[in-house]
């Protein structure tokens, strides 16, 4: 299906362009072991040594597709350790919040799987509620060393709360992203505290990523990269997340993403769980949630 998508994205200049919607994940043909772990609630903090928390970071996600909680990669920040974060690449789903900060001796954090941060619970920084933080990644103030790439090209929808940046003087490729879309178009989704949020170099997208004939959209140079776009042109009282361009053509409040049709069994994602088909916000009575399914005892 072929529609017109405006986007107002904080960082860009208005557009119109065309995409086609995408629906190859919600083909339930691709069977992937799936795992839901549990988050952390413990913000930049740690125990025990660097080494030690490295490893449980690691424990805690390897194979993990649904983060029931809070998705915390912080101090990752001893010069000696070898970090290696393929780990992080199952997560496709996170209920609360993605925290990345204090993590100066990485260079890429691969969230390649990472369709939808709920943002059920938040980050609190001075009173405003964030989803995603991405915070202290390089140390010296003329830095060679930190965060350069954050790979997240599935991210389609954060459901709830603002995103921020702050002292990323490496991190490339963020104002090629239209954050507008992901962030359903909430007016003062975006913080960056200053010039060094992340870099603001004149970053290109590989050809691939081409949307229009002046618009690229990408986070990084390579061509896997593309931000993956799933927004139609929906009226203001939609919220970003319609079927067809008329008033009455919005998504389920249950849907995350987008849909194909007004009802709760039509979401391409649904923001909470899925029960019989239909997404829901709650699991019911005589049911448990598990992997974002409510499953019946
Ligand atoms: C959105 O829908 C309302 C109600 O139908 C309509 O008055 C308005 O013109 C629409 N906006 C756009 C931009 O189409
Ligand atoms: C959101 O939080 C509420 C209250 O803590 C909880 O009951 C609900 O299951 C949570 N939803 C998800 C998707 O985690």
């Amino acid at each position: 299906m072929e529609v017109l998508l405006w986007i107002l994205a904080a960082l860009l200049p208005s557009v119109c362009l065309g995409v086609t919607f995408d629906e190859d994940f919600v083909d339930a043909t691709t069977v992937q072991e799936e795992r839901e772990c549990h988050g952390t609630s413990v913000g930049f903090g740690y125990s025990g040594t660097l080494e030690l928390h490295y490893q449980q970071l690691r424990k805690r996600y390897v194979g993990c597709t649904y983060v029931h909680g809070n998705l915390e990669i912080t101090n990752l920040d001893d010069s000696v350790l070898t970090y290696e974060l393929d780990f992080l690449d199952s997560i496709k789903y996170v209920s609360g919040y993605v925290l990345i900060g204090l993590s100066t001796q990485v260079e890429r954090i691969p969230l390649m799987s990472l369709e939808v941060i709920r943002g059920n619970h938040t980050y609190r920084i001075q009173g405003e509620e964030y989803a995603l933080v991405v915070a202290l990644t390089s140390r010296d103030t003329t830095p060679v060393m930190g965060l350069r790439h954050l790979h997240m090209p599935k991210l389609k929808e954060i459901s709830r709360g603002k995103v921020m940046f702050s002292q990323n003087p490496l991190l490339s490729h963020m104002g090629t992203v239209a954050w507008d879309i992901i962030t359903r178009g909430r007016p003062d989704s975006m913080y960056l505290s200053d010039e060094k949020a992340f870099s603001f170099k004149d970053e290109v997208c590989p050809v691939v990523c081409k949307v229009d004939e002046d618009l690229s959209l990408c986070w990084g140079e390579e061509p896997n990269l593309c931000q993956d776009v799933v927004v139609g042109y929906c009226n203001e009282t939609c919220g970003w997340r319609c079927y067809g361009p008329e008033a009455d053509n919005c998504c389920h409040p249950d849907c995350a993403v987008g849909c194909t049709g007004p009802g709760p069994q039509e979401c391409l994602v649904c923001k909470d769980y899925m029960l019989d088909e239909e997404c829901v916000g709650y699991c019911p009575a005589k049911t448990y949630p598990k992997m974002q399914t409510c499953v019946r005892f």
